[in-house]
């Protein structure tokens, strides 16, 4: 096989997926000896001057701005008339647990909602809209924290020239109506997408989904989102409040500022019988000697665990079980699928 060195340092290992600015790909760093994830824009933005000279000024702030839930841009560079960017590797994304875990408790909606907003807070502080909060974009480390990736890109994947529908339908789902009237996004789209991930992560599905672009914009401007507590009667008013006041379809009615959503997060409260934190226990990698060869062993495990306690106990070691079985099933679609 002949071998790929990019950047003179970064051998490809394989295609992890492809999204709307390219494609992105496992590679190993020689230098610094690591796994990275290397972005590598479609030929088409390749050659967006302006677009990306602005989006390789915001990739320079980003690699002043360290914080503990926005992954680090280790390098962006052109090489051949291709440019890349550098990037950790990481696990898997919220979308792809989402796909497999369902709805989600509301401790981890507002775990994950609070270190997002964080993030958030410090980015809008250097004058950096995301403009792109999904799932998609919410990555999952070794230890189970959440990060925020492609900062920024948004400007570059919905300038012209435009890709073709199915692509914009999924990147437009969690867009603000703002965008969606091609006005100017500040700070308040960001407020917006946090609304839409905390909606998603509650409920398995995106407040606005339609078939087409423009019933799918229309929707986001004009119509109500389905109600969270139908389908969710367990979220607390005070989580339901704010996702409201989130999701205002006026940017000058949505609730103000970045460090108003992490206050009013804060104060939401537990409400599952049973403790549940992020990260939960089986997303945090093991110690290789206590790794099990299979998610079925797991999911035996968390039930003979269970049957030694009480019946609450029991079902919580059996939902653990499962949820560690999915989470290798996960872990091993993701990373194992040369
Ligand atoms: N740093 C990373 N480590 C591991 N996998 C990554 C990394 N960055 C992206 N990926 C994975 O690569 C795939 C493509 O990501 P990409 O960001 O291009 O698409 P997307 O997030 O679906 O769409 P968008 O273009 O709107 O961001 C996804 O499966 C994503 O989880
Ligand atoms: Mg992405």
């Amino acid at each position: 096989m002949i071998e790929l060195l990019i950047g003179r340092r970064y051998r490809l290992v394989r295609l992890i997926g492809e999204g709307g600015m390219g494609k992105v790909w496992e590679a190993y760093d020689l230098q610094e000896d690591r796994a990275v994830a290397i972005k590598q824009f479609r030929q088409e933005l390749a050659t967006q001057g302006v677009l990306l000279q602005r989006f390789e000024r915001e990739a320079e702030l980003m690699r002043e701005l360290r914080h503990p839930h926005i992954l680090d841009v280790l390098a962006f560079f052109e090489e051949d008339g291709e440019r890349y960017l550098v990037m950790p590797f990481m696990t898997g994304s919220l979308y792809e647990l989402l796909k497999l875990q369902g709805p989600m408790p509301v401790e981890w909606v507002r775990d994950i909602g609070l270190a997002i907003a964080d993030a958030l807070v410090c980015a809008h502080r250097l004058g950096i809209v995301h403009r792109d909060i999904k799932p998609e974009n919410i990555l999952i480390d070794a230890q189970g924290q959440v990060v925020l990736t492609d900062f920024g890109l948004a400007r570059l994947k919905f300038g012209p020239p435009l890709t073709q529908d199915g692509d914009i339908i999924g990147s437009i789902s969690h867009m603000s109506p703002e965008m969606c009237r091609g006005q100017k996004a500040d700070e308040r789209a960001d407020i917006w997408g946090l609304g839409t991930l905390m909606y998603e992560l509650l409920t398995g599905s995106a407040p606005f989904h339609k078939d087409n672009l423009r019933r799918m914009v229309l929707a986001i401007v004009t119509q109500p989102p389905p109600p969270i507590e139908a389908s969710r009667p367990d979220v607390p008013a005070q989580l339901l409040d704010l996702i409201g006041d989130m999701l205002k379809k006026d940017p000058d009615e949505r609730i103000g500022s970045m460090p108003e959503v992490a206050a009013r997060l804060a104060q939401t409260p537990d409400v599952s019988p049973t403790p549940q934190r992020w990260p939960p226990a089986y997303l945090v990698k093991a110690p290789p000697r206590e790794e099990p060869a299979e998610g079925a062993e797991e999911e035996a495990k968390g039930e003979a665990k269970g049957e030694a306690k009480g019946e609450a106990e029991e079902e919580a070691g059996r939902e653990r079980g499962r949820l560690r079985g999915l989470y290798r099933r996960f872990r091993d679609k993701v990373l194992d699928r040369e």
